[in-house]
């Protein structure tokens, strides 16, 4: 009893390359919009839209392939072989494309049989997998958990993390294991983020269920795990999953999800076609407050604080004594929020860090408005819209 209590406790450990992602990783991921439709003009095309709409001077950084990338079989030396439709000029290419932006380049395997979508997974080809992508040039691997029965987790991850790592190139291991076997309390030995939930869904606060399966909406996965916040920090972030600005919530929704990623110290990874994005969802994803937020190098994810009403009030500690807090309608119409500042001592409930407003003073920032709003001498007041967010930054 006692051996098997052990075991079940056991955490593995592997070599990774250390500073990878100091702060969450920003980018954008193929899946959320185009699934299996992915090709290099696409990418090529994302790439020249990082430069064009100001994503780069964001802080944007990785252009991550999903599944459906390859041939449905392997070739006679057992190597994955790109789709030649979808990938004329071959994934090597199109990662120096990449690279000759200043941007990095990811693509998605699985450790089973199959990807979700049934193309080859890298069970027993770790080693041959790994050495490919990094002969192309590959920056970050997202490796999901599909078709993996009688596997163990933690022993799969070590083993793409121990064939990553052989291969001399530093390349980020995204854990899409979906938060099954608690990947926080493991994930950070082997990769630098792991997701903590299903698939996301288009919706503010709905689960779309496709039976064996749900996909779930923004405030789902926001409170779908307890306590798993001490887990994360610098190169080892729960991952919130690629996001849904610009997919068909209302602004007002965009703008929440956005600053729950940030807040939540979520790797920001865009999932919209911003290609033809409206000016809404581009000033939403390149607001540089809000990023900044989210890559503040303390790396602490935000906590819930109290709810007044049907106001949730979200709290992050930043680094230089600075705070973020934000406050988010539920309802399904707008709210008057007065807070005052002289009723609340705040303490992280995780990490040493806590405030009392009655004693400290702070200058308040509006980071949506992008303005100074006052200090918290007086008490704040705002209208905010139906799901809508007031995300407030406070300095001394
Ligand atoms: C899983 C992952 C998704 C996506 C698809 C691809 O569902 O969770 O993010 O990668 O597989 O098939």
């Amino acid at each position: 009893m006692i051996l098997v209590a052990l075991a079940t406790i056991l955490v593995l450990n592997a070599q990774k390359y250390e500073g990878l992602a100091d702060t969450p990783p920003m980018g954008w991921n193929s899946w959320n919009t185009f699934h299996c439709d992915v090709n290099e003009k696409l990418i090529r095309d994302v790439a020249d839209v990082f430069e064009r709409d100001g994503y780069i001077d964001a802080g944007y950084e990785y252009i991550i392939i999903d599944d459906c990338w390859a041939l449905r079989e392997r070739d006679e030396n057992g190597n994955l072989v790109p789709d030649t439709v979808k990938f004329p000029s071959g994934i090597k290419a199109l990662a120096d494309y990449v690279h000759s932006k200043g941007l990095k380049f990811g693509i998605y395997s699985d450790a089973g049989t199959k990807t979700c979508a049934g193309y080859p997974g890298s069970k027993g080809f770790e080693i041959q997998d790994a050495k490919l992508f990094a002969s192309w040039g590959v920056d970050y691997l997202k490796y999901d958990w599909c078709n993996t029965e009688g596997q163990k987790p933690q022993e799969a991850y070590k083993t793409i993390s121990d064939a990553l790592f052989a291969t001399g190139r530093p390349i980020i291991l995204g854990i899409c294991e979906w938060g099954t076997a608690a990947p926080w309390l493991w994930g950070k030995n082997f990769g630098q983020l792991w997701r903590i939930s299903g698939d996301i869904a288009t919706c503010f606060d709905c689960i779309v269920d496709h039976g064996s399966y749900k996909d779930l909406g923004v405030m789902k996965i926001v409170y779908m795990r307890e306590g798993i916040r001490k887990y994360a920090g610098p190169n080892s972030w729960n991952d919130f999953d690629m996001m849904e600005v610009g997919n068909g919530m209302t602004a007002a929704e965009d703008r929440a999800h956005f600053s729950l990623w940030c807040m939540l110290a979520s790797p920001l990874i865009m999932g919209n076609d911003i290609r033809n994005a409206n000016q809404e969802s581009i000033e939403i994803q390149t607001n540089e407050y809000a990023i900044a937020i989210n890559q503040d190098p303390l790396g602490i994810q935000a906590f819930k604080y109290i709810n007044i009403d049907s106001t949730e009030v979200w709290v992050k500690p930043l680094e230089n004594d600075e705070w973020a807090i934000c406050f988010l309608n539920r309802k399904n119409e707008p709210v008057n929020l007065e807070f005052d500042w002289n009723m609340h001592k705040i303490n992280d409930p995780d990490f040493n860090y806590s405030v009392n407003f009655g004693v400290e003073k702070f200058k308040l920032f509006d980071v949506w408005d992008k303005r100074k709003v006052g200090n918290t001498k007086k008490p704040f007041k705002k209208r905010i819209g139906a799901h809508d967010i007031c995300v407030l930054w406070l300095n001394k």
